[in-house]
């Protein structure tokens, strides 16, 4: 009979049909597809009892209402099966937690940071200026002409015959002393390019802070205590200095300042070269010559210059032997910081 074989094949599937579902949506399009009041597979056989001759008819609707029933039960069962697990991901509270990957301040931002604040505790102020500089402002005005042999040195990024990517941040000390009237006391902080084959210690782009002080009777003494005090505060009241005489255009006298060093205290080793000292920056009184480009009277007002490496400082506070760390954003260094 017919009906009958139907009815089976429904039946035999049955369960393996509901047990195969995952999620409430199939359930619910599964039990559509069963019970559904004009399609439903066993609604159709169901519809088609009248059809039946009389003595067939309590036989097939008995057999057929209990697969109805059946299937009514195991879709209930199995919808209560999916709401518990459900639930069950929701809140089980024994799953090992899940770490958020949370971010960090780049090492360089940091110690940036740090330098900041300690020439801010000074009353020094933050003034940035532009990384695309011309000539003028690059080389002249810091008393560097064309001819000056600091400017070979400095092999630069030119964008065309005018402008070039600044290769320090001193041209922001004309720029705002062009703006200002002393008193100033500002620090600019910044990216600096030079075109260095890339090593352990050069890296095309770098950063600077600059620092600048004029005023009336500024003298060599109030450059060493302001970085006197900046060195003990970046490197630990115990670091000793060394100012040692150096040149640079547009400072005079000029002085590069040292510390010992940080890894061996000062009795030799790899990282200072068995010297003992480390140099950290260039500083120097504002050469008269650059007062008088800016339109300063250099008879009334004196000032302080420096410019240190920020990945220098760094890498000195970190012991990182390598530049290049700083810009490959490899995050098993990152996360160190
Ligand atoms: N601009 C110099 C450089 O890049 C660093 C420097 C030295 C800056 C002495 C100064 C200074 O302001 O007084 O090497």
């Amino acid at each position: 009979m017919e009906i009958i074989e139907r009815i089976n094949q429904i039946s035999k599937n049955l369960e393996k049909r509901i047990k195969s579902v995952s999620t409430r949506q199939d359930l619910e399009d599964l039990r559509i597809k069963l019970l559904g009041r004009k399609k439903g597979e066993i609604t159709s056989l169901l519809k088609e009892i009248p059809k039946l001759p009389p003595e067939e008819k309590p036989r097939v609707g008995n057999i057929l209402n209990q697969l109805k029933k059946r299937a009514e039960d195991l879709l209930r069962t199995k919808e209560e099966t999916l709401k518990q697990e459900k639930e069950k991901r929701v809140v089980d509270v024994t799953f090992p937690g899940k770490k958020p990957q949370a971010g960090k301040i780049h090492p360089l931002t940091q110690t940036l940071d740090e330098i900041k604040n300690i020439f801010m505790r000074l009353g020094f102020q933050v003034i940035t200026g532009p990384e695309i500089e011309t000539e003028y402002y690059n080389f002249e005005s810091l008393n560097m002409p064309k001819y000056h042999p600091a400017r070979d040195e400095q092999d630069s990024f030119y964008i065309d015959s005018d402008y070039l990517l600044r290769t320090q941040t001193s041209p922001v000390q004309i720029r705002v002393m062009e703006k200002y009237n002393p008193p100033i006391r500002m620090i600019s902080p910044g990216r600096c390019y030079r075109r260095d084959a890339i090593d352990a210690s050069h890296f095309p782009v770098f950063h600077q802070v600059e620092g600048l002080a004029v005023d009336k009777n500024i003298t060599f003494a109030d450059l060493k205590g302001s970085l006197t005090y900046f060195v003990h505060q970046m490197f630990g009241k115990n670091t000793k200095l060394r100012f040692r005489p150096s040149y640079f255009p547009f400072t005079e006298p000029s002085a590069e300042v040292d510390i010992s060093c940080i890894i061996c205290g000062g009795s030799g080793c790899k990282v200072c070269s068995n010297k003992g000292w480390l140099e950290i920056l260039g500083s120097g009184m504002v050469d008269p010559e650059v007062f008088k480009k800016v339109g300063y009277d250099p008879e009334k007002y004196q000032g302080f210059a420096f410019g240190m490496g920020v990945e220098r400082i760094c890498m000195l506070k970190y012991g990182i032997d390598d530049i290049r760390l700083f810009f490959q954003n490899d995050l098993r260094f990152l996360r160190q910081f």
